[in-house]
């Protein structure tokens, strides 16, 4: 059973040894458990880190290695948007996938729908896998009305015959442990929803040939993510928190190389 892990670091951490801290703290767990086919390893640091990181994973001792995505990227591949960063331009780099709609960018950033529509386009233009995130906000009965109208503004006139591959995020608001309160969804809830999400996706749009993985994100940590990734429905984890404390992020690699092997 082939599972992800994605790690994304939000805003950390402040200084690039740090960064390589956390690759190289991977890189140790990998090398001493020898290579695992079943586990791909994403980093997803913020913007001024890429590069490095991506020398790194050129560079990583162990056979499996693990690859590098984006935080964000821009609706258009050039012009004058002050303070963007391209799909083209992440391309040019190595950049192999992007996280695209996530909530910290919907609610505390105010991205609009038509806006992560416009980003979902400019990957899939680009050659870079979408890590597309849905949930929602508050845990309760409208739930799935507010993932629906979320998939249907985000996939508006996608041609997913252009895409080969695509992660798509079942992320609760309400389970991402930076928000207050905030609990990891039980395994069995977060495989139902998932099934939503997947019935949904099937029934309303052709994704033809892509390939799409299911993947669960909220307040995931070493001692949670053996029952998520037991489910069949979880293809992987996308983690902020414990993917950017150290022994946290080692404890969560071990455990998942452990349980995919
Ligand atoms: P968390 O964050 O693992 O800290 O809950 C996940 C995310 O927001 O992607």
């Amino acid at each position: 059973m082939k599972k992800t892990f994605i790690g994304n670091w939000k805003m950390n951490p402040q200084s690039l040894k740090e960064a390589q801290d956390l690759v190289n703290v991977v890189d140790e767990v990998l090398v001493k458990e020898g290579s695992n086919p079943n586990l791909d390893i994403i980093f997803c640091p913020p913007f001024i880190f890429l590069e490095n990181i991506i020398a790194m994973s050129n560079l990583s001792k162990s056979s499996q290695g693990f690859m590098v995505g984006a935080q964000n990227l821009a609706i258009e591949n050039s012009g004058a948007y002050t303070g963007e960063i391209s799909g083209q331009m992440l391309t040019g780099l190595g950049i192999l996938s992007v996280i695209i709609g996530h909530s910290e960018r919907r609610w505390k950033l105010n991205e609009s729908d038509e806006v992560i529509n416009k980003k979902l386009k400019s990957a899939i233009l680009n050659n870079i896998i979408p890590i597309i995130c849905f949930g929602e906000k508050v845990r309760g009965d409208s739930s799935k009305e507010e993932i629906s109208k979320q998939i249907q503004s985000t996939f508006q006139g996608i041609d997913f015959k252009d895409l080969k591959k695509m992660y798509v995020t079942y992320e609760p608001v309400w389970a991402i442990s930076a928000n207050s309160g905030a609990e990891v969804d039980n395994p069995k809830n977060a495989s139902n929803s998932i099934d939503f999400i997947k019935n949904y996706i099937k029934d309303n749009f052709d994704t033809g040939s892509t390939q799409i993985d299911f993947i669960y994100g909220g307040s995931v940590n070493f001692d949670n993510v053996n029952g998520l990734i037991l489910e069949n429905n979880i293809d992987g984890v996308l983690v902020g928190g414990a993917s950017v404390r150290k022994e946290d992020l080692s404890k969560l690699i071990d455990a998942m190389n452990r349980l995919t092997k």
